[in-house]
């Protein structure tokens, strides 16, 4: 490596020295060699006649200040100087760009057929020199020429307001976006689609065209995104009282893209795997992630594009909140229960794990060298959670009153999450200045609860107390303010009021120093407590729970949440204590009474389905692995698998009972359908494990109308190896091995595959037809599957599999370090294993480290992970 990367500090952000108010883009679109040229208006705001351009990749062609020929700038590491510059100024930039062969997806590159650009966080830099910074907000006009016929749609954000042909078969068209915005959402596409349209009547009355591109052949997969998108803004306008602003709302799906969607403005750009879904083609699962991504992005439009963030340390405004949104909708339109209890597995799972690991950072990171590295659960999930105790602490009236505050004072700028939480602050009356920590202390607090009864006082005490341990990037921890979330039963169930010191207390209960005793009176008998309700902290609590309470809170609880989290608590419980009985030789138990818990959920009449089917899901290896600082790869593998055995086993007649109940003859695609076919096919990954379970498994998928029952027996067959497997997937790949998207889910498959010769089957599938390297959905689906999801096959102890994602990482290094960075994560957390094992992932992290083109992303990842 010639020089190695440099980090930039939150705490060095400095004002622009000039802005651009407006800025006309022409591109001259050819697949190797596209003329951009780039005339923007600017003004010196600091006292500075040198302006600096951020820049890659690009050959400059010209440069004219006001219509002059500038001579005076240098072509400099990461842009250009311009030198001597007036005060204010029409700049003119000419670049030349190669769209055909950028495999990075960042910048404008070829998806398919179609150019398209992606520029969040920092692509447009390699369209044109600018000041490529979210705190610079220009007026976009936008120029596209292409060649007619192969791009007969040309498209920029904001309206269409000119177009016209040109000689040699090419044409043009012109967009203006009349709002002010960051050049991270600008966007451009052009290409020859299918338009699915519709139109949708804002709460004021505007009239807004909706318009879905999708790749030729593709219309009868985009009605669920359409349906979506209208789902989206209705939702906007009742909750958050927030309407869209222009007069047109497009969607492009495209198959080359590196993340899951892009909020440009007005011209959203998805992974065609968040649009594109048919019941034949895509699972229930599919189906809900196209509603929670299509809102996603047109959140984004207020909560991100009308007000962006000052600088990219600011990532969680715009995410944290964003994604706060959007499993609020979800989870208005569906369960909020199944809902919240996915977004719980996320936090516990694999953000608990970035928590803990080297590239442990705070949801507002203070030193990044590549910004696509900061695009983390913890900025998002973790930063969601950060939003929803503000929403815990305020209130939704409190909340909504803060967020309208929010837009008063900062719409159509750029904002900081300090500018958030003041808003959050001041109109609501609540006082966060502790409750700021969460955005600048890392890591994962552990609560530790315990209880004490005292009979003859009545009164039970409940000592909370709170340690963070140091991470990576922060040794010293304070307390945090937690909202934490109670309720006390006795033994009948019923709700004991919360009293302390003669006063009514609310059931959330403000922690805030390292150790407190609340006191509770008039508790007439010893109560069972119900602890972080709703998880209403992202923390790790610790609390001796007795099997029985355990059990009396799965049945008894007053919500949802807390039956499922009273229910993994009992799992965790004897997962741990197996994987101990494991390490000493001695088989997995599991007591009735537990047994016995789990068929009573099985059973419920008032049970939804949907919610049962998450009851019965065993957490996962990933999320087991992160309970242990030294994780026992293999141990952790027989107890989940022995557990499922035997509770498919224990539990074989109702299982089979509830299957054969919920067999649905028609198709639908409403929650309650969606729940059934949930609970059916996880007593189907039970029942896989028993004697029925070959054939149950092959008569499904043989009999199935659509692909999550599909998708259920295959996974089944996959998990419990059943000799069906084999027949199933071939049948599986003779069908769809012409369309990637579908061909992801058997390429998961291949990857999780806990068969002993996983590895010669993924290398071997690496030259199935339908895969790609280049790819990002094929190589997530298969190789990012190995990596995070098939512990026992990547942790083999020959070294292999680490050798393995080695080679899968130099490659991509060159061709899309986004999509190595992204894949290089279970690498980083080496500390956690063997020391076996240990140096032999030590040492693919070491070569990588010797390459002499390290790509930034990796490099921050790989020198933070050694160092640490
Ligand atoms: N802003 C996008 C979102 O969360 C994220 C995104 C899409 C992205 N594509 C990207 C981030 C590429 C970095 C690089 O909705
Ligand atoms: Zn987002």
């Amino acid at each position: 490596m010639a020089q190695s990367p440099q980090a930039k500090y939150r705490k060095d952000y400095q004002s622009p020295s000039h802005t651009i108010t407006d800025i006309d883009l022409t591109f001259d679109l050819f697949d190797s060699a596209t003329t951009v040229t780039a005339i923007s208006q600017v003004k010196q705001l600091l006292d500075s006649t040198t302006l600096f351009l951020d820049g890659e990749d690009l050959v400059l062609k010209a440069i004219n200040v006001d219509g002059e020929a500038w001579s005076q700038y240098q072509e400099v590491e990461g842009g250009l100087e311009i030198h001597g510059l007036p005060q204010q100024f029409e700049l003119t930039v000419v670049t030349q760009i190669n769209p055909e062969a950028n495999t990075a997806l960042e910048g404008l590159y070829k998806s398919g057929g179609a150019f398209c650009t992606q520029c969040e966080a920092e692509g447009f830099r390699r369209i044109t020199y600018y000041q490529d910074r979210p705190d610079v907000l220009a007026k976009y006009t936008t120029t596209v020429i292409a060649d007619k016929e192969n791009n007969p749609y040309l498209l920029s954000n904001g309206n269409r307001i000119d177009q016209g042909e040109l000689e040699g078969g090419r044409h043009w068209v012109k967009w203006q976006d009349p709002h002010p915005k960051p050049s991270y959402l600008f966007a451009l596409v052009a290409g020859d689609f299918d338009v699915l349209r519709d139109n949708f009547v804002t709460q004021s009355g505007r009239d807004v065209a909706l318009e879905i591109f999708v790749d030729k052949g593709n219309l009868d997969r985009a009605t669920h995104a359409m349906t979506s998108l209208i789902n989206s803004m209705k939702w906007d306008e009742t909750r958050f009282g927030l309407e869209y602003d222009l007069d047109i709302y497009m969607i492009v799906a495209v198959d080359f893209f590196n993340m899951g969607a892009m909020e440009n403005k007005g011209l959203n750009i998805f992974n065609s795997k968040y649009v594109l879904a048919n019941e034949n083609t895509a699972t229930d699962t599919d189906y809900l992630g196209i509603e929670a991504v299509i809102g996603h992005e047109y959140f984004h439009n207020w909560t991100g594009n009308r007000v962006t963030c000052r600088d990219w340390f600011q990532l969680s405004l715009k995410e944290g909140l964003t994604v706060f949104r959007d499993q609020e909708f979800s989870s208005d339109l569906g369960s909020r229960a199944v809902n919240r209890i996915n977004n719980v597995r996320i936090i516990r799972g694999p953000q608990f794990a970035e928590d803990a690991s080297p590239m442990s950072h705070p949801i507002r990171p203070d030193k990044v060298i590549e910004m696509n590295n900061f695009y983390t659960l913890t900025v998002y999930e973790k930063g969601s959670e950060v939003i929803r105790m503000m929403h815990t602490l305020l209130g939704e009236e409190g909340f909504q009153k803060g967020m309208k505050l929010y837009f008063e004072r900062h719409d159509g700028t750029a904002a900081t999450c300090e500018d958030f939480v003041a808003a959050m602050e001041d109109a609501s009356g609540v006082d966060l200045t502790q409750f700021r920590l969460w955005y600048s202390q890392s890591g994962t607090p552990k609560v530790t609860v315990s209880s004490e009864y005292n009979a003859s006082q009545k009164t039970y005490a409940l000592t909370i107390e709170q340690v963070t341990e140091p991470t990576n990037n922060q040794t010293d921890k304070q307390p945090l303010h937690i909202p934490f979330d109670i309720e006390l039963y006795d033994s009948k169930g019923e709700v004991i009021d919360l009293v302390m010191d003669g006063q009514a207390v609310h059931h959330v209960l403000d922690v805030k120093a390292a150790k407190q005793t609340y006191v509770f009176e008039n508790v007439a008998e010893k109560p069972i407590p119900s602890l972080l309700r709703e998880f209403s902290a992202p923390v790790i609590l610790e609390y001796d729970y007795q099997d029985e309470e355990l059990i009396f809170l799965m049945v008894h609880a007053r919500n949802e949440f807390a039956c499922w989290d009273a229910g993994q608590m009992l799992l965790a419980k004897y997962i741990r204590s197996n994987v101990q009985a494991v390490q000493n030789g001695d088989t997995v138990t599991l007591p009735s009474s537990v047994i016995d818990a789990f068929r009573g959920v099985l059973l419920s009449e008032e049970l939804e389905p949907a919610f049962i089917a998450e009851m019965l899901a065993l957490p996962s290896h990933n999320e087991v692995s992160g309970w242990y600082a030294s994780v026992d790869v293999d141990a952790i593998a027989n107890v989940l698998k022995s557990l499922k055995v035997q509770l498919a086993q224990e539990l074989n007649d109702e299982l089979s009972a509830i299957y054969h109940s919920l067999k649905q003859k028609e198709y639908s695609i409403d929650h309650a359908a969606i729940g059934k076919r949930s609970l059916r096919n996880a007593c189907l990954s039970y029942l896989a494990h028993t004697e029925q379970g070959n054939s149950l498994v092959q008569s499904q998928y043989q009999s199935a109308n659509n692909m999550t029952d599909t998708m259920a027996a295959m996974s089944a067959a996959n998990q419990a190896q059943l000799p069906c497997r084999e027949t199933l997937m071939a049948d599986y790949s003779e069908k769809w091995k012409h369309d990637g998207l579908v061909m992801d889910k058997w390429f998961m498959l291949q990857g999780t595959n806990p068969a002993d010769n996983a590895l010669d089957v993924i290398r071997e599938t690496m030259n199935h037809e339908a895969f790609s390297l280049k790819n990002p959905n094929r190589t997530r689906s298969l190789i990012g599957a190995f990596l995070s999801n098939n512990p026992v096959g990547f942790h083999a102890k020959t070294g292999e599999g680490y050798q393995f994602a080695g080679e899968i990482l130099r490659e991509l290094n060159s061709s899309n370090p986004q999509v190595a960075s992204r894949l290089i994560d279970p690498l980083l957390k080496f500390r956690k294993y063997d020391v076996e094992r240990q140096a032999l992932i030590k040492q693919q992290l070491e070569a990588l480290k010797s390459m002499d083109n390290l790509a930034k992303d990796l490099y921050e990842k790989v020198t933070t992970a050694l160092d640490a």
